[in-house]
């Protein structure tokens, strides 16, 4: 499973990328808000770290501005991968963009059929939020599922992102229904590493080590 970083912050995109752990990073403007920089030099720095796709999101509701809008980010970078939230004025953007070799991630997608037509438009990805999901008491993963199953029954080759995690066990059944990409917080990448027994075996290790004649 391929990991994208779900954040615009720099210092946590270029953290990560040491980890040697990171193909890709996806924004929103939600994440963007949050950055103390002007947002096209940021996505051009956080291209320049990241060399894989790097998603930014089309604020434009009308298809032919989405068009122009994501013709102009895509000129940002070679890795860039236009956001396009799921609705029918996104659809006619996805259709016309993606035969033009721009690259769309179909986001905020809630359901089966939104992730079907975002698909057959020629999105290259699909982005379930499944954390938003299990707030209001669905089963986010349950979406995941279903939409991996009709890719494969009819041997579609957009890519599932499974995004809105919240925690590393969404990233774990991510990783066992067979999603292509999780996209993760820096705070749930953090904790993934962790464990408590590897913090006492480590101690434990250390200790002894002082004690070993050499
Ligand atoms: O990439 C966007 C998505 O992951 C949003 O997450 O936590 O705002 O539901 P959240």
């Amino acid at each position: 499973m391929k990991i994208f970083l779900d954040t615009a912050n720099l210092k946590q995109i270029k953290e990560a990328a040491s980890w040697g752990i990171v193909d890709g990073v996806t924004t929103n403007p939600t994440l963007l808000s949050k950055e103390d920089q002007k947002f096209e030099e940021l996505i051009k720095k956080i291209c320049r770290v990241i060399s894989g796709p790097v998603n930014v999101e089309c604020v434009s509701t009308k298809s032919k501005d989405i068009i122009e809008e994501g013709r102009e980010l895509a000129k940002l970078a070679d890795n860039i991968v236009l956001k396009i939230p799921i609705c029918v004025e996104g659809l006619k953007a996805i259709k016309v963009l993606s035969g033009e070799g721009i690259q769309v991630n179909t986001t905020l997608i809630f359901s089966p059929t939104q992730a079907l037509l975002a698909a057959k438009a020629g999105a290259r990805y699909v982005s379930p939020f499944i954390g938003r999901l299990d707030d209001i008491s669905h089963e986010g993963m349950d979406l995941v599922d279903k939409i991996i199953a009709i890719f494969s029954n009819y041997g579609l080759e957009t890519e599932v992102i499974v995004a809105s995690i919240r925690h590393p066990l969404h990233v774990v059944d991510a990783a066992l229904v067979g999603a292509d990409i999780a996209t993760i917080p820096f705070v749930v990448l953090d904790k993934m590493v962790k464990h408590p027994l590897t913090d006492i075996g480590m101690e434990q290790f250390l200790k002894d080590w002082s004690k070993v004649k050499r």
